[in-house]
């Protein structure tokens, strides 16, 4: 059984509970999140982290803005599902799973609304809209986990980077659905997981999480990763994103890019593990992803300790980008999509009914 990461808890009303991961290790307990402003601060503090997480917190969040408003004029309520969409969307600015989520809720809203549904039905729109996202997460988790574990070798060691696991997601994860999946087979899998600075996602929430359902985990700083793969230590690299471009650059946590250059020095498979609800269509590369910025303090006193010196300059960008070029595969809800190129990536889209009118396809 994995970790529940976040759930909705009661009717209407009703609020969401969620694993406080920024207390991971030490302590696993959940919070109460009842509020917009609420879920906008849990989404930026990180206590609820992960694309596909992020996606359906928000949401959730939508659901907490308007779940009193069933008797407000129907025009009225859509304006104000818009505007809470708006407030939920600055929360962060990488994952463009908070977007998609967003987009299918106010889609929901003005669709029901042009349908003749009164506030009462708008709002009960928007509760199934909103539990359809985090059962189509459970579903697809699922769904990557079993294509991705036909990569997996009984004996084989993995190495993934920051946390791409059940906590970054409604269902057992993307980059280590895989492994769980392997594991249900029957397969013996050993994984490294890098610490990923400077939160130490790896450290903090992928070591916990894999040792939590009983797969033999080690854990090393990121300067290791290349270390470990000229030992031959590794068999692949599975890791999952933030976003992923129409060309198949692929956006995630700081830290990947080396990752996969490493794994291209070394003959070692590079995978990444995504929904298509990571892949924006509207940017043609990676060029175009935009790069959340973190305070520096998350760097020169991380933790309460500071490690550098008063005044010293800080970059930290969080996430990068690893171009299309080194990446062996990624694995979706609609398949593998090998040494993606833009074609394979509009291919895959289709397939996954997405609407690609009004975009300069390949
Ligand atoms: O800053 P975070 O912890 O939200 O970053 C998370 C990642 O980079 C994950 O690898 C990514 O969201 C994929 S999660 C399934």
């Amino acid at each position: 059984m994995h970790i529940e990461t976040l759930r909705w808890e009661g009717d209407r009303p009703g609020h969401v509970q969620m694993v406080e991961q920024t207390l991971l290790p030490l302590e696993h307990v959940e919070i109460a999140v009842r509020t917009v402003p609420e879920m906008v601060d849990a989404i930026y503090r990180l206590a609820v982290r992960g694309a596909p997480a992020i996606g359906v917190s928000a949401a959730y969040g939508v659901l907490l803005g308007i779940q009193e408003d069933a008797g407000m004029e129907a025009g009225a309520l859509v304006a104000k599902v818009g505007e809470v969409c708006d407030t939920l969307a600055a929360a962060r600015p990488t994952a463009v799973n908070l977007f998609w989520a967003l987009n299918r809720m106010r889609a929901k809203a003005e669709k029901d609304h042009a349908g003749g549904a009164n506030g009462e039905g708008i709002v009960s729109g928007l509760f199934e809209e909103a539990h359809a996202i985090f059962h189509g997460d459970r579903d697809t988790c699922r769904r990557m986990g079993e294509i991705g574990a036909e990569l997996i070798h009984d004996g084989d060691t993995l190495l993934t980077h920051c946390n791409a696991g059940a906590l970054a997601t409604a269902g057992m994860g993307t980059a280590l659905a895989p492994m769980y999946v392997a594991k249900e087979q029957g397969k013996t899998i050993h994984v490294f997981a890098d610490e990923t600075r400077p939160l130490l996602q790896g450290a903090r929430i992928t070591a916990f999480e894999l040792m939590h359902a009983g797969i033999d985990v080690t854990l090393i700083t990121d300067g290791m990763a290349a270390r470990v793969m000229f030992e031959g230590k590794v068999d692949a690299v599975f890791v999952g994103s933030d976003r992923i471009a129409r060309n198949g650059d692929v956006c995630n946590k700081i830290g990947t890019y080396s990752v996969a250059l490493a794994a291209q020095a070394h003959d070692v498979p590079f995978y990444v593990v995504a929904p298509l609800s990571t892949v924006d269509p509207s940017l043609d590369s990676g060029d175009l992803i935009p790069i959340e910025e973190r305070a520096p303090e998350e760097i020169t006193e991380g933790f309460g300790k500071r490690t550098a010196p008063e005044g010293v300059k800080v970059y930290s960008p969080a996430f990068d980008i690893t171009p299309a070029r080194l990446i062996t595969g990624i694995i979706t809800e609609v398949g593998l999509i090998e040494q993606p190129t833009m074609a394979k990536m509009e291919d895959a889209l289709r397939r996954g009914g997405v609407d690609l009118s009004g975009i300069e396809t390949a």
